[in-house]
């Protein structure tokens, strides 16, 4: 799985003197006029604008071939992207990497310059960060199974050279950026993989490739591990498959006395409903059950490069496949869970509470987490509720929600608190077991993470539902069709500001 393109500091004149493009970056002034930078562009952005047709709003691009490159402007390309009116935040400079890579996508150009204009307000080492990381997200593409084809090849950037004025510690910027963006990526990738070949021993597999490469601590549960440990959930929800169930935990360790924060991520790598078969249209979507699995283990590949020293980081990644089978769960069913819960099954299609509920309680039991997220596309409801712009977030804890909603702010992926509360648990019981899988058709989303919250104790915990926003998420620059990566640059904003 690649990682283009490079993004690179432009230190000296001389890097990026052979960029096949060149972008600059142009702000409006109050009346809507383009701010025109001193930049080799400056004299077609003024001829664009009083032809009225760039002014510079948010998102608008100017490509241009310079009739003559000279040895001072070598440049073949020049493209300009506007940032519009408003305040240049982080979100502004990410949404413009990611317009500046779509639109060299377009050409042939792979190695291009970035020009970091002068005096935006935010910090230098921010606004770098978040151009590298939209760059990076904005090159993003998808093409295993396409062969490359003559008449549309599609551009791959290979390196980007940000030209930045002077400033400190930019070069750790830059890194910061792509970091998180590869590891999204690296998310992104696994979410695209259909699901007969993202299984869940591919879950496992990739755990201990990366635990072989960083050296973390790395465990498999497999069937039989599972069935010593009393995982009742996950073994029901993947008995009906033909490729077995296995939880997966990947560590991330500071060897001192710091807090751990434990991750847990939906790996559902295809939800047909089971028995209570899904309608078909739309089914080819349940690939993407997997999503939350993936953002907690491509964040753990940038936490082990990173290598924080204020926490210790485990992920663990529930993964099955539900599927009706001659070894499916049934409707009325009651399983044990870890730790001895039972739970009626009412609907096999609300499987995912049952695989996380098991891993929730083996995690919290296994590591004493300071606190403990999960991470997973877990209704439907929640995009009646909310749409595909945000994500949902539901805590027993305010100051870990607070923590995640500012996360989720500084990385672009906003979130929306829900309740929770008794009355909503109530919703839950059961006439023969501890609880119902289900509790009716209101407030479905709230249930679903109640819930859970009956397997975390008094552990601070949170719950990501990213059924609208980890695939089909509002149209950004960056983000493209197919899986988005979500939750990834939450969590990693999570863990560099605990
Ligand atoms: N994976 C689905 C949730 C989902 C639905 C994600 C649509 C993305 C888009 C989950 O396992 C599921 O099937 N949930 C059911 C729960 C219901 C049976 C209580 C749902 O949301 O319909
Ligand atoms: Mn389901
Ligand atoms: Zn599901």
């Amino acid at each position: 799985m690649e990682s283009k393109p490079a993004v690179r500091l432009a230190r000296r004149p001389q890097e990026g003197q052979d960029a096949e493009l060149v972008a600059c970056l142009v702000r409006q002034d109050e009346a809507g006029a383009a701010i025109v930078p001193p930049s080799p562009m400056a004299a077609i952005i003024e001829r664009a604008q009083a032809l009225g047709d760039f002014a510079g709003k948010e998102g608008q691009t100017l490509l241009h071939y310079p009739e003559a490159p000279s040895p001072e402007r070598p440049w073949p390309r020049l493209l300009a992207v506007g940032l519009g009116k408003g305040p240049v935040g982080r979100e502004t400079l990410r949404q413009a990497g990611g317009s500046v890579a779509v639109e060299a996508g377009k050409t042939r150009a792979s190695r291009i310059m970035v020009l970091v204009p002068e005096d935006l307000p935010l910090p230098l080492a921010d606004a770098v960060e978040a151009l590298s990381e939209g760059l990076i997200l904005g090159a993003y593409q998808f093409r295993r199974y396409k062969a490359e084809s003559a008449d549309d090849p599609p551009g791959q950037l290979a390196t980007v050279w940000l030209a930045a004025p002077p400033g400190r510690g930019l070069a750790g910027a830059c890194r910061r950026g792509g970091q998180a963006a590869r590891a999204a990526c690296l998310a992104r990738d696994m979410g695209n993989e259909p699901a007969n070949v993202w299984t869940p021993a591919r879950f496992a597999a990739l755990a201990q490739e990366l635990a072989g490469r960083h050296g973390l601590p790395v465990s498999v549960l497999e069937q039989a591990d599972l069935e010593c440990l009393g995982m009742g959930g996950l073994l029901a929800v993947g008995g009906g498959s033909g490729r077995p169930p296995c939880l997966v935990t990947l560590e991330y360790r500071t060897g001192r006395q710091v807090p751990t924060v434990l991750l847990v991520g939906k790996g559902l790598t295809f939800d047909s409903g089971g028995l209570c078969l899904k309608n078909p249209q739309g089914m080819d979507e349940m690939k993407y059950d997997m999503c939350g699995g993936a953002a907690v283990l491509a964040l753990l590949r940038a936490v082990a490069a990173e290598r924080p020293r204020h926490l210790d980081v485990v992920a663990m990644v529930a993964a099955a496949e539900n599927l009706p089978g001659p070894q499916a769960m049934r409707p009325g069913d009651v399983l044990r869970l870890f730790g001895g819960k039972c739970v009626e099954v009412a609907n096999t299609d609300a499987e995912g509470r049952l695989i996380l509920a098991d891993a929730l309680a083996y995690g919290i039991d296994r590591f004493a987490p300071a606190a403990v997220v999960d991470v997973a596309t877990l209704t439907g409801a929640v995009v009646v509720g909310l749409g595909h712009h945000r994500t949902g977030l539901f805590a027993n804890d305010d100051r870990l929600a607070s923590r995640l909603l500012a996360a989720g702010e500084r990385s672009g992926e906003p979130l929306w608190r829900l309740p929770l509360g008794p009355e909503y648990t109530k919703q839950l019981k059961s006439e023969v077991a501890d609880l119902r899988n289900i509790g009716g058709k209101d407030g479905g989303s709230i249930t679903a993470a109640a819930f859970l919250g009956e397997f975390v104790g008094k552990t601070p915990w949170a719950h990501l539902d990213i059924a609208g926003t980890a695939w089909g998420y509002t149209e950004k620059p960056y983000v493209k069709k197919g899986a988005s990566g979500v939750g990834v640059r939450t969590l990693l904003e999570l863990i560099r500001g605990w």
